[in-house]
């Protein structure tokens, strides 16, 4: 099993199980109650008015519900949705292609959207402020500027963090809605409607003790309900019972905090190879065989949360707290072995 198994990274794989679960309208749609009030107004008055919604980002770690609201927003709006990410844009023509490809009030949703292109980024500032498409066309001192009159639409950007983004990008972002990590009576929610989905029979007391080891992540709480699922079904009679959430929960290496391996490793690492820190991203990365970007989007978002780790200028510091669950954790391991 490799230890990225529940990383809320979605795996091709498991896209068929995520459009399944998936909320359709803003009402099936758990918790972030404060982003649902603002965007439900703005959306109500864009209808009233008969105009597109404001162009919309959204930013926040992976598996919160991004992707969920974009396509949220599509429906409630009643219009066509046109999905791209960031980094698979490579020339302005694409852009222009798909500018051009809309239709009145669309949304138009970039995922990873701090990964375009600067060249790209640039076309789509007079798009976004003026729904105007700029092409030079020619060359040298034959080259001129031909504008096109783009239908009103609305962007919705995708981001892990807001940092990322250019300035001049982020001011045309009318909404800006930062997701937050879920608490456990929400996430518990969202795995009684999964499990509906999914006709399986689950006790309360099994959901709870998913959703309190989910990392905060709708996304990672769909998946551990997917494989305490199986384990229901091969060892038991297909109800998940609270012991059998425990035993599939025991089986994942996920802890009483809803942390992987992969987690406790980065402490470890921290605490044993770096004394306790501060070391330095790219130094932690190489000796975790990880990424950076994904270190600092996937992994950490949640430690930091959970207190256990600490962001300084001169690198990454364990905490107490986090040292007390790396101590915790090797005890446990040495009673297993
Ligand atoms: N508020 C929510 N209520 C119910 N289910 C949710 C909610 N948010 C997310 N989910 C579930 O979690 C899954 C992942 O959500 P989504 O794909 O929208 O996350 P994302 O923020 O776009 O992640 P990424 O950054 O990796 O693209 C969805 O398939 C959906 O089933
Ligand atoms: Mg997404």
């Amino acid at each position: 099993m490799s230890t990225q198994f529940l990383a809320p990274v979605v795996a091709p794989e498991e896209e068929e199980l995520e459009q399944s679960l998936r909320p359709r309208r803003l009402t099936e749609f758990v918790g972030q109650e404060r982003i649902k009030d603002q965007l439900t107004i703005a959306l109500t008055a864009a209808k009233a008015r008969d105009e597109a919604l404001d162009h919309v980002l959204l930013v926040g770690p992976p598996g919160l519900g991004k992707t969920s609201l974009a396509h949220i927003v599509r429906e409630e709006l009643g219009v066509g949705i046109r999905c791209v990410a960031g980094p698979a844009l490579e020339r302005k023509g694409d852009m222009a292609a798909i500018l051009t490809g809309l239709e009145r009030h669309d949304v138009l949703f970039v995922d990873e959207i701090h990964r375009l292109n600067r060249a790209i980024e640039e076309i789509l500032y007079p798009a976004l402020e003026d729904f105007r498409l700029d092409i030079i066309v020619g060359q040298g001192a034959a080259a001129r500027t031909l504008t096109l009159d783009l239908p009103p639409f609305t962007l919705i950007g995708a981001t892990t963090r807001t940092g990322l983004l250019t300035t001049p990008l982020r001011d045309r972002f009318g909404m800006t809605f930062r997701l937050d990590y879920y608490d456990a009576g929400e996430l518990g929610t969202i795995v009684r409607r999964s499990a509906r989905i999914l006709d399986v029979e689950i006790e309360d007391d099994a959901a709870d003790e998913i959703a309190r080891r989910s990392r905060g992540t709708p996304r990672i709480a769909n998946r551990i309900l997917k494989r305490v699922r199986d384990v229901a079904q091969v060892r038991y009679d297909g109800v998940i019972t609270n012991s059998v959430a425990a035993e599939a929960l025991e089986l994942l290496e996920v802890d009483g905090t809803g942390l992987e391996r992969i987690d406790r490793d980065l402490l470890s690492a921290i605490l044993v190879k770096f004394e306790g820190g501060p070391v330095g991203l790219s130094t932690l990365a190489v000796s975790l065989g990880e990424e950076p970007d994904t270190i600092e989007d996937v992994y950490e978002p949640y430690l930091l949360q959970l207190g256990f780790l600490q962001r300084t200028p001169r690198g990454r510091v364990i905490t107490a707290l986090g040292r007390d669950h790396v101590g915790a954790a090797a005890a446990d391991a040495s009673k297993l072995f």
